[in-house]
């Protein structure tokens, strides 16, 4: 007799009990006092006093809603304004906003590389770019982390085919920056296209390592970004020349086929971003504390925002996150197969966006408890 499909899910269920991996959703409370050490908000900008006044603006100027897809009339001023000013800063000719920066990787690999393609992909990459080359139908090549022999081997077997070489400028779960000069060299030695995922970059290293490094407006580099992390809102962009923007309108679905970006994400996103560029010292803020949380830890700094501490055992990682929150503090909690080699992790982001008494004892805590759970 065939399974009901309850009877497959609780099996499923029980499962992720036995392993440890099963995952609860938590609602915040406005008034939650937790320190969070957990999110993305690096430089703390999604609470900026002008970030929530011009996302609060915004919805009364303009709806709740964009109303349509960018295509159809869902593009307003605003899109346009952050455009502008996302390509100025990233030194990029042209930006595209999307919803997500899910829908921006979607949006870019989909679109450039279809079944004669070759995408040749990072091992630590993220889903969403690992779920973009499932969608592009492409030969994909995984490379181990950061080889870049490996990355030139790859390219060697393309056998003339449009080739796609997806790296994060810096990487989400161990916070390590790739090789972005010597992928760029080995993609323009083989008429290559680079494309680098700047979510964990941008704001962090101010405008990300690929501008950073000179890179921006290399023909063979192009740039995805999140507007949910350092920029503390949401929505996702690619930036490149204007050609390729022009190519994305056209032809990528998870842009054409989904609508526009709220106007209160998009406003605020272009607030933090004045932010940012008028406070460039935030970035430097973050480097100092995850340099003080990591040797506080005795371990190597990581090049971004966020510090991942190895831990013994799945379980061993859900205690520890647990004993970090009865303190009041929110840590991150990586477990299979959301790590990319097996091993579970705290993890912990050095925010600027926290206050200095509230982060000493985020510090302390954390040495204490991971102590106790090694
Ligand atoms: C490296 C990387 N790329 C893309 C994304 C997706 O961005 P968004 O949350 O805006 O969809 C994330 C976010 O988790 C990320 O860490």
């Amino acid at each position: 007799m065939t399974h009901s499909w309850t009877d497959w899910l609780a099996e499923q269920a029980a499962e992720r009990e036995d392993a440890g991996l099963t995952r609860r959703l938590r609602a915040r409370s406005a008034d939650d006092a937790t320190i969070d050490l957990a999110g993305n908000d690096y430089l703390g900008l999604s609470r900026d006093p002008d970030v929530r006044r011009a996302a609060a603006d915004a919805a009364l100027t303009w709806g709740g809603g964009a109303g349509a897809s960018r295509l159809v009339t869902g593009t307003l001023e605003v899109h346009a304004e952050l455009e502008r000013e996302l390509a100025d800063y990233l030194d990029q000719e042209s930006a595209l906003v999307f919803s997500s920066g899910y829908a921006a990787n979607l949006a870019i690999v989909t679109a450039l590389a279809d079944r004669t393609a070759h995408v040749i992909s990072d091992a630590h990459i993220h889903a969403s770019l690992v779920d973009a080359a499932r969608l592009s139908k492409a030969r994909v090549t995984v490379v181990p982390h950061s080889d870049i022999d490996a990355v030139r081997e790859a390219l060697a077997s393309s056998a003339g085919a449009r080739t796609l070489v997806l790296a994060e400028s810096v990487y989400s779960v161990l916070g390590d920056a790739a090789p972005l000069v010597e992928l760029a060299e080995a993609c323009a030695e083989t008429g290559a296209l680079l494309v680098v995922d700047e979510a964990h970059g941008i704001g962090v290293h101010g405008p990300g390592l690929v501008a950073t490094y000179g890179l921006a407006g290399h023909p063979n580099v192009v740039v995805t970004a999140t507007l949910s992390k350092s920029l503390g809102s949401q929505g996702g962009a690619v930036l490149g020349p204007r050609i390729l923007r022009e190519h994305l309108v056209n032809r990528a679905r998870p842009f054409i086929f989904d609508t526009a970006l709220a106007p209160a994400p998009t406003a605020a996103a272009l607030a933090a971003l004045r932010v940012l560029r008028a406070r460039p010292e935030l970035s430097g803020m973050v480097h100092d504390r995850v340099c003080t949380l990591a040797d506080a830890l005795g371990v190597v700094p990581p090049d971004g925002a966020v510090l991942s501490i190895p831990m013994p055992s799945p379980q061993a990682a859900v205690a520890a996150q647990a004993a970090v929150l009865a303190e009041g503090i929110r840590v991150g909690c990586f477990r299979p197969p959301s790590v990319p080699d097996g091993i579970s992790r705290l993890r912990a982001t050095a925010s600027a966006g926290i206050n200095a008494a509230d982060w000493e004892r985020a510090v302390d805590v954390l040495v204490t408890v991971v102590k106790d759970h090694q």
